[in-house]
């Protein structure tokens, strides 16, 4: 298959329409292209729909039998465990993860101005800090900890473990899931594999290990963790260890390359749009002003903001494919026999683009958004049939970490564009059709300018008094 499949997929969606059909290997895929596809299939059918296809690494060896949530079939398991996650990331918990959110945006400026002292003119690549911000508030939520510095290797570590749990779950390096013959030629992937949910393990374990015998002062800090939810539920007997291992992996996996490949797209995309930033300081301006610190209540008031940010994630997000669907028994839709097995691909590329239904949908235009500036929850949780946006996906199996990832986003964002004026770096030329290939798909590594936007910046970050629960490891 191509490096770019979607561009492919987006093609033969012009072609064959907003539902096609493909034979691969073995498989069946049902390829969905436009917003009314995706709610009809995944939205309006969504009890048939909601279902992960077989693919034996992550079922067997990763996950022990689907015993997490990402690739676990819709069904009382999936259920309960959802339910646990959903404790520590649902609209009412993350209401009160406002105030190390906001210090997590806070300490992110603060690099990024220590950076542009250090870099000047030349500017300097976010990916690495992009990715040390997400993963402290999903390293926060999940056991309520957090690492002091963009430059501790383990926040490499971190981001390698992910990026090879990801790979895991790409038929192309597993093909055996789409051509079952092939099974026996692959023993080497699946020791490979055990060797990663080995190591996993062990990282899991430290992890919890750390937090039970911390938890006083972790749940004074950060009193709805994962970590925290977990403990409880294997005293009450309602999980194993094994289990919460599993879930705590897969949030990481699911948090962390996610949420900081969106925030590098954002600074990507509005350091070449100074026109967006110019309003959006002036928005900020009417807000906020330049004397105090932004809080996320100011987003309320902030309609072209939360456009921009709409527009953001609808123009490039962290991966052009939902994770995939399928049903677990044969039926007909629309005079068509859909196979039980079939892989349900939703391609974003086409529904953001070819198969959308905005006008000039390659442009970035926040002004599109701009006579209902709703906010990505309200978009993504709203009337289904309207949406524009599906980069969280939806139906049942709606992103579960949609209100984390929201108000990261905003803050983080919210304090970007207060403090500084985004340029591209002397001599370097940002192009947003640039993107790296793989399942998920950043920019290229681009060096781009943070001018603060006033002298009082510096003093008013280091004033900083919003809280910092989150124990550093
Ligand atoms: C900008 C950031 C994020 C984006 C774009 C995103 C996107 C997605 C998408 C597209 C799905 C699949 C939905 C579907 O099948 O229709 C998903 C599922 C999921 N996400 Fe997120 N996500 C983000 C952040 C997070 C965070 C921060 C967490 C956790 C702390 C999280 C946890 C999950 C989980 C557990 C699932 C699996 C849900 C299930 O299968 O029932 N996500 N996400």
């Amino acid at each position: 298959m191509s490096p770019r499949p979607y561009l492919l997929f987006s093609k033969w969606a012009e072609q064959y329409g907003d539902v096609f059909y493909l034979k691969m290997g073995q498989a069946d895929w049902m390829v969905l292209s436009s917003p009314e596809a995706i709610h009809d299939i995944l939205v309006k059918h969504g009890t048939t729909f909601s279902h992960r296809p077989y693919q034996e690494i992550p079922a067997e060896i990763l996950t022990k039998g689907c015993q997490g949530v990402l690739n676990a079939n819709y069904g009382s398991g999936w259920r309960s465990r959802r339910k646990i996650l959903s404790l520590s990331t649902s609209k009412a918990a993350v209401r009160g993860y406002m105030g190390f959110l906001t210090h997590e945006g806070r300490e992110l400026c603060k690099v990024l101005y220590k950076e542009s002292q250090e870099n000047g003119p030349s500017g300097f690549s976010i990916r690495n800090i992009a990715l040390w911000h997400s993963l402290n508030v999903t390293l926060s939520v999940t056991y309520g900890t957090r690492i002091q510095s963009h430059l501790d290797p383990r926040v490499q570590q971190h981001s390698n473990s992910t990026e090879e749990a990801f790979n895991f779950g790409i038929p192309e390096a597993y093909p055996a899931d789409l051509l079952s013959f092939l099974w026996p030629f692959f023993g080497h992937k699946r020791r490979e594999a055990q060797r990663f949910f080995e190591k996993e393990f062990k990282i899991q374990h430290t992890n919890f290990t750390h937090y039970l015998e911390n938890r006083g002062k972790v749940d004074a800090g950060i009193p709805t963790t994962i970590c925290k939810h977990l403990a409880d539920a294997i005293k009450a007997q309602e999980f194993t260890t094994l289990q919460a291992y599993i879930l705590l992996g897969e949030t990481m996996v699911a948090g962390l390359h996610t949420t900081s490949l969106s925030l590098t797209w954002i600074v990507h995309i509005l350091a070449t749009r100074l026109d967006v930033q110019e309003r959006v300081h002036a928005e900020m301006d009417r807000v906020i002003g330049k004397s105090r610190l932004p809080t996320i209540t100011d987003v309320d008031d902030m309609p072209y903001f939360r456009c921009v940010l709409q527009e953001c994630l609808r123009f490039r997000g962290p991966s052009q494919f939902l994770l995939p669907r399928t049903n677990i028994e044969d039926i007909e839709h629309q005079g068509v026999l859909i196979k039980k097995g079939t892989w349900i691909i939703s391609n974003i590329h086409a529904i953001h683009g070819v198969g959308s239904r905005q006008e000039s949908a390659e442009e970035f235009r926040p002004e599109r958004w701009e006579t209902n500036p709703k906010t990505l929850s309200e978009e993504a949780m709203g009337k289904q049939g309207e949406r524009e946006s599906w980069t969280f996906g939806g139906g049942r199996r709606v992103c579960a970490g949609l209100h984390l990832a929201e108000a990261d986003l905003y803050l983080a964002t919210l304090h970007i564009l207060w403090a500084f004026h985004l340029r591209a770096g002397d001599g370097e030329t940002i192009d947003l059709d640039e993107v790296e290939d793989g399942l998920i798909n950043p920019p290229p590594h681009r060096r781009i300018q943070y001018i603060p936007r006033s002298p009082d910046i510096h003093d008013l970050l280091m004033m900083d008094d919003s809280s910092s629960p989150a124990e550093n490891l």
